[in-house]
C-alpha cells in the first residue's frame, strides 16, 4: 500500500524505527501523501498577486525556464518516440474490448445474485455509487473501506491486506510468507493457511483479504514482491492460489487474487512516484499472456474467488485498471469471473474510462493523489451515470457483482461476524494502538472518537485452534536442504565422549551472523518492516504484518542444545574482524545470511522495493567464506577442520556460488521468509525432528546472467512511458535454462531429504480425450444475469441529503445542486461501439469447463527406502510434441518442460505407496492465437514424474520417469 510510496527511509532514517509504527503510520501519511500529486500540481496555483508583482527580470527567467522545460520535453519525445520505435511492443497496443460482461452467467452464483438484485433494486442511485467507491485513505479503520447502504442493511465493506498476515493489526499471526508456503508443494497446507488466515480476518470483521498475491509471478528474480506470490511457475501459482482462496473463503473471508496483472518490477509501477508521469507499460503478447501470466488468475477464479486487484502498471500501453481487453475481455468474460474488480490503492487513473472497461471498485476511493477527496468515482460517478456517459446498467452491473459476492461469502449471516451490538464491522484500527481512537483519522479537523480497537484474540481460538503450531509446521516443511554433503544433517543436541576441539569433551558451536538474532530495536521496529535487521522473516510493504513475537534461530539452538554437552558462542553481527580465529575454536559452524526486498513505496539502504542483485546482502557471501575457510582450524592439507553449515532466510533466488563448492561448506538450508515461528522451524529440521520436504519455487543460478538477457529489473526509463517488452515470451525461470541448455546450480523443483526415495514405473489411463476435438466445444449453458431498470434516475434523487455535514476530504456519491450536468457525448474509447464477440474459449468459472476435463491420469509408485519418515514431492511435467504448426501454420515452439501438478506424499521408513496425478485438458493444450483457443496438439506428448526438481530426468543421478503418449486416437 503506497500511502507510503514516496517515504523513503535509508539505513540512516531506520533510526527512526524506534518509533511505534502505528506513529509512522500516521505520520508518514501526512508526510509523504502529496509528493506525488505536488510534484504533478501546475507550478502557477499559486497566489496571484504575488505573481502579478514579479519583476520583469523574474519574468524573463520563468519564460527561459519554460522554453528549457518545452525543449527538453521535445527532445525527450523525440527520443521516446525512437525507443518507442525500436521496441513495438508485439501486439502494438491492447485490443479495445466491450461492453464489460454482466456477472451472474454460472450456476454456482446464482442465488447469490438473485439475493443481491434483490437488495441493489431499491438501492437510489448514490446508494450505488457508495457501495463502489472507497470513502478515502484513512478515512475508516480499515486499508480500504466503502460506503455502506445502512437503509438497507448493506454494510461498509472493510478491506485489509494482505498476503502473509493481517497488517496493522495487533497480536495477528505472522505466516510464512507465500514464497516460503510454495516451497512447502503441500496443497493441503495452502488451504490450512488460507483457512487460518480467513478465520482471523472475519474474528477481527475483514470483508475483504488483499491475497493471495499471484503477480509478480516470478519474471525478474530481483523483483521487490515476488515473495508475496509462491513462485516463479504459473502452476505453482495457481494451485497454490486456489487452495488459499478456497481457505480463506471457507471462513466467509472474499480473498481477492492481486495484481492483476504483469507487475513484474516495482521500479515505474506507478505514474509519478518514479519520475515517470506514466506507470510502466508491460508489453505482453497474447499466448505468453495466457500460458504464464493469466493462468494463476484463471485457477483463481476457478476456484471461486471473490474479488481481484488489477495492477498499478500498463499491459501493453493501456492501464491494467483501464484495460478492457484485460478485464472484460479476459477476466469477465473468457474467465467467467462473477466477483468484482477492486482498484490497486490509487491504481484507477480515470473515471469513465475504467468504469466502462470493467473496474467495479476504486480503493481507497481518493483520485489521483493520497487523500485529495477528489474522487474519480463518487460524486463524478454519480454525475457521469445521470449525463450517459456511464451506463445505468454498468453501474448495476458493479454494484451486483460487489453486492453478490457479500452473499456468495455468507456475509449477511451476522451472527458469524463482529457482534452488531457492539456496532459489527472492524474492531480494530489501522492507525491506533490506542483503545480510543479518531473514527476518521484522515479527515482534518474530525473530532469523531469512538473505541477503535477491542483486541479481539484471534491467533489462538476455540474455532480455529492453535496458528502458532501451524505456523511451524509450514515454516519447517518448507525449509529447503540443497546441500548436505556426509550427512552433516541432521545435527545432535547433544554429544558425549566424543574427541571435540576443546579436548573438554563439550561440542564447542559458533553461531555467526546477524540473521540469527533479533533486530536489536524490536521486531516491528522498522514500519512495514522496511530494513533489513536481525533475522528476516519477511519482507517489507503491504504485504508485511507486525510480528506478535519472533523466535530467533539464535534463540532456538540454544534452548534446543545440551548445555552440559555443549558449549554455544554467538557470533552476533557480520563483522569479519576477529571472525576467524571465533571459527577456528569450534567443532561446528552455523552461520546465517539473508537478502531482502519488498514494495517499492520503501527503500532500504539503497534498495529502492527491487534487489540490486541476487547476493546474499549486508556482505553475507564475505561471512560465510570466513567461516568455512576457518571454522575449526585447519588441517594440514589447508583444509578448515570442521564443518560449516549456511542459513540462508531470502525473498528468492540467491546467488551461492561464491561458497558454494568451498570443501568446508557441508550443509545449506534455505529456509525463505518462516513468519513468527522462524527459529522454532529451522531447530525442527537441523536436529532432524522434522525431515526436511521443501523445494525450490525457483531455479537458482549460477550467474544472475544465466536467467536471461531480459531478466534484469529495468532500472532507468527507456521512454516517457517506460516499455518493458516480455520478447522472451514463456521461457521465464526453469522454462528459459532448458531452452538454451543451461545448468543451473540447482533446478526448479530441488530439494534434499534425510531419506531416500525411489519411483515406481509410470502408468497412464487416458480421460475423455480420445477421439475428440484439438478444440473444446463452446460451453452453452450461461445464465442469462439478472436484469435490473436501466434507465437514468431523476438526478434530484442524487442531491446532497438535507442537513448533512461532510467530513473534510471524505469521499461521498452525491452532487451538490447544479453540478448535476447535462447529457451529451462523451467521447468514447477507441472501438467502444462495436461489441465485442465472447469468446469461444469461455463460459465457467476459470473458462470453458471442458477445459477442465480429465486428458489422463498418470499413476506411479513412491517408496521411502531409506532410514526416517519423509515427504516426498511428485513433480510432474509435460513435453508437448514439438512439431507443432498453429493455426496461421507457423511452427510453434514449446518449453521443454512445463510443470503441470505436484503431490506431496508422507511415508514411513519402507512404505510404499500408489500416486495418482490427474493432468486436463488445458494442461496438455497450447494458446492458438489464431483460433482464440486452447487446442491439444496432436503428436507424442511426453509426462515426467520426478521428486528431485524439473530435472529429475538426467540431472545428477536423478531418477525420475517420463512416458510419451498420444492424446487422441489417431
Ligand atoms: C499494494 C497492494 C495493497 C494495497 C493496500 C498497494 O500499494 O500494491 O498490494 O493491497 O496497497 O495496502
Amino acid at each position: 500500500m503506497s500511502a507510503r510510496s514516496s517515504v523513503s527511509h535509508d539505513s540512516d532514517s531506520g533510526q527512526e524505527d524506534s518509533n511505534t509504527s502505528k506513529d509512522m503510520r500516521r505520520r508518514s501519511t501526512s508526510e509523504s501523501e502529496h509528493k506525488g500529486l505536488l510534484a504533478s500540481a501546475p507550478r502557477w496555483s499559486g497566489n496571484g498577486i504575488q505573481q502579478r508583482k514579479k519583476t520583469w527580470r523574474q519574468r524573463r527567467a520563468v519564460r527561459l525556464c519554460l522554453l528549457f522545460v518545452v525543449a527538453l520535453l521535445l527532445l525527450l519525445g523525440g527520443a521516446s518516440i525512437v525507443v518507442k520505435q525500436k521496441s513495438e511492443p508485439p501486439y502494438g497496443e491492447s485490443e479495445p474490448w466491450y461492453p464489460a460482461p454482466t456477472g451472474g452467467t454460472v450456476q454456482r452464483w446464482e442465488k447469490s445474485y438473485e439475493r443481491a438484485a434483490e437488495l441493489v433494486r431499491q438501492m437510489t442511485l448514490p446508494e450505488k455509487v457508495n457501495v463502489t467507491t472507497g470513502t478515502g485513505w484513512s478515512m475508516g479503520m480499515c486499508v480500504g473501506n466503502t460506503g455502506p447502504v445502512e437503509r438497507l442493511g448493506f454494510p461498509s465493506l472493510c478491506l485489509q491486506d494482505g498476503p502473509l498476515g493481517l497488517r496493522f493489526v495487533g497480536n495477528a499471526t505472522a505466516f510464512p510468507a507465500a514464497i516460503t508456503v510454495g516451497a512447502t508443494w503441500n496443497k493441503r497446507l495452502m488451504f490450512d493457511r488460507g483457512r487460518a488466515h480467513g478465520l482471523e480476518a472475519r474474528l477481527k470483521g475483514i470483508n475483504v483479504l488483499l491475497g493471495p498475491s499471484m503477480g509478480p509471478l516470478g519474471r525478474l528474480p530481483a523483483g521487490g514482491r515476488n515473495w508475496e506470490g509462491f513462485g516463479a511457475d504459473p502452476v505453482l501459482q495457481g494451485i497454490a492460489a486456489a487452495q488459499t482462496i478456497k481457505g480463506i473463503q471457507s471462513e466467509g473471508v472474499i480473498a481477492t487474487a492481486k495484481h492483476y496483472v504483469a507487475n513484474e518490477q516495482e521500479h515505474f509501477r506507478q505514474a509519478w512516484a518514479w519520475g515517470t508521469s506514466n506507470a510502466i507499460s508491460s508489453n505482453i503478447d497474447d499466448r505468453t499472456m495466457h500460458e504464464i501470466y493469466a493462468w494463476p488468475f484463471a485457477e483463481s477464479v476457478r476456484a471461486g474467488v471473490g474479488s481481484v486487484m488489477c495492477s498499478y502498471n500498463q499491459v501493453n500501453n493501456s492501464y491494467a485498471c483501464q484495460n478492457s481487453k484485460l478485464l472484460n475481455g479476459v477476466l469477465k468474460d473468457e474467465l467467467g469471473f462473477q466477483g468484482f474488480i477492486q482498484s490497486d490503492w490509487l491504481a484507477q487513473r480515470s473515471g469513465v474510462a475504467s468504469a466502462l472497461a470493467g473496474l467495479d471498485m476504486t480503493m481507497p476511493g481518493d483520485g489521483l493523489g493520497w487523500q485529495d477527496g477528489k474522487s474519480l468515482w463518487g460524486p463524478e460517478l454519480t454525475k457521469a451515470v445521470l449525463n450517459g456517459s456511464v451506463p445505468m446498467d454498468r453501474l448495476n452491473d458493479m454494484v451486483l457483482r460487489i453486492v453478490a459476492s457479500w452473499y456468495q461469502l455468507g456475509q449477511d449471516d451476522t451472527s458469524r461476524w463482529p457482534d452488531p451490538a457492539h456496532g459489527g464491522g472492524p474492531n480494530f484500527s489501522s492507525w491506533t494502538d490506542d483503545r480510543v481512537g479518531s473514527l476518521h483519522p484522515g479527515s482534518p479537523g474530525s473530532t469523531e472518537m469512538g473505541v477503535v480497537n477491542q483486541y479481539v484474540p484471534v491467533r489462538d481460538t476455540e474455532e480455529g485452534g492453535n496458528h502458532d503450531a501451524l505456523v511451524r509446521g509450514m515454516a519447517s516443511e518448507a525449509i529447503v536442504m540443497v546441500k548436505n554433503e556426509l550427512g552433516i544433517l541432521p545435527i545432535p543436541r547433544s554429544i558425549k565422549g566424543v574427541m571435540t576441539k576443546g579436548g573438554d569433551g563439550k561440542l564447542r558451536v559458533g553461531i555467526f551472523g546477524e540473521d540469527a538474532y533479533p533486530n536489536p530495536k524490536g521486531n516491528n521496529a522498522c514500519p512495514d518492516r522496511g530494513c533489513n535487521e536481525g533475522t528476516l522473516a519477511m519482507g517489507w510493504g503491504s504485504g508485511a504484518v507486525e510480528l506478535p513475537y519472533l523466535v530467533s534461530p539464535a534463540e532456538a539452538l540454544h534452548r534446543e542444545f545440551d548445555t552440559e554437552t555443549v558449549e554455544v558462542t554467538d557470533w552476533k553481527t557480520n563483522t569479519l574482524n576477529g571472525v576467524d580465529g571465533t571459527a577456528a575454536a569450534q567443532d561446528l559452524c552455523i552461520v546465517f545470511i539473508n537478502s531482502d526486498a519488498g514494495e517499492g513505496y520503501l527503500s532500504w539502504n539503497g534498495i529502492k522495493g527491487d534487489r540490486n542483485d541476487l547476493f546474499p546482502q549486508k556482505g553475507g557471501d564475505d561471512l560465510v567464506r570466513s567461516v568455512a575457510a576457518n571454522c575449526g582450524g585447519r588441517k594440514e592439507n589447508g583444509e578448515p577442520a570442521s564443518d560449516t553449515i549456511v542459513i540462508l532466510h531470502t525473498v528468492g533466488p540467491t546467488i551461492l556460488e561464491k561458497w558454494i563448492d568451498m570443501p568446508g561448506v557441508k550443509g545449506v538450508l534455505i529456509a525463505h521468509l518462516p513468519g513468527q515461528e522462524s527459529g522454532n522451524a529451522l531447530a525442527d529440521v537441523l536436529f532432524g525432528s522434522y525431515n526436511p520436504s521443501g523445494h525450490l519455487p525457483y531455479t537458482i543460478a549460477k550467474r544472475e546472467e544465466d536467467y536471461g538477457p531480459t531478466s534484469g529489473i529495468m532500472r532507468y526509463p527507456n521512454s516517457l512511458v517506460p516499455q518493458q517488452d516480455f520478447t522472451e515470451g514463456l521461457y521465464i525461470d526453469y522454462r528459459y535454462f532448458d531452452k538454451y541448455n543451461i545448468t543451473p546450480r540447482y533446478p526448479f523443483g530441488f530439494g534434499l531429504s534425510y531419506t531416500t526415495f525411489s519411483l515406481g514405473d509410470l502408468d497412464i489411463h487416458m480421460g475423455n480425450l480420445q477421439g475428440a476435438q484439438a478444440i473444446p466445444v463452446p460451453a452453452r449453458d450461461r445464465l442469462t444475469p439478472p436484469k435490473l431498470d436501466p434507465r437514468v434516475p431523476d438526478p434530484n434523487t442524487a442531491l446532497w441529503p438535507p442537513g448533512l455535514r461532510p467530513l473534510n476530504r471524505y469521499v461521498y456519491p452525491w452532487l451538490e445542486s447544479g453540478g448535476v450536468g447535462r447529457e451529451g457525448r462523451y467521447p468514447y474509447p477507441a472501438g467502444y461501439e462495436h461489441w465485442h464477440a465472447p469468446s469461444p474459449a469461455g463460459g465457467g468459472e476459470g473458462g470453458n469447463p471442458a477445459l477442465y476435463e480429465l486428458a489422463a491420469t498418470v499413476t506411479t509408485t513412491i517408496a521411502n527406502t531409506g532410514p526416517v519418515h519423509g515427504d516426498a514431492v511428485l513433480q510432474l511435467y509435460v513435453s508437448l510434441p514439438s512439431d507443432t504448426t498453429d493455426s496461421f501454420g507457423k511452427p510453434l515452439d514449446h518449453p521443454v518442460r512445463q510443470l503441470r501438478n505436484f503431490e506431496k506424499v508422507s511415508l514411513g521408513p519402507g512404505e510404499r505407496r500408489e500416486v495418482e496425478m490427474m493432468v486436463g485438458r488445458k494442461e496438455v493444450s497450447y494458446w492458438d492465437v489464431g483460433v482464440q483457443d486452447w487446442v491439444v496438439p496432436r503428436g507424442v506428448v511426453g509426462v515426467c514424474v520426478g521428486f528431485r526438481g524439473s530435472r529429475d530426468q538426467g540431472f545428477e543421478g536423478g531418477q525420475g520417469g517420463c512416458l510419451g503418449v498420444e492424446m487422441f486416437e489417431r
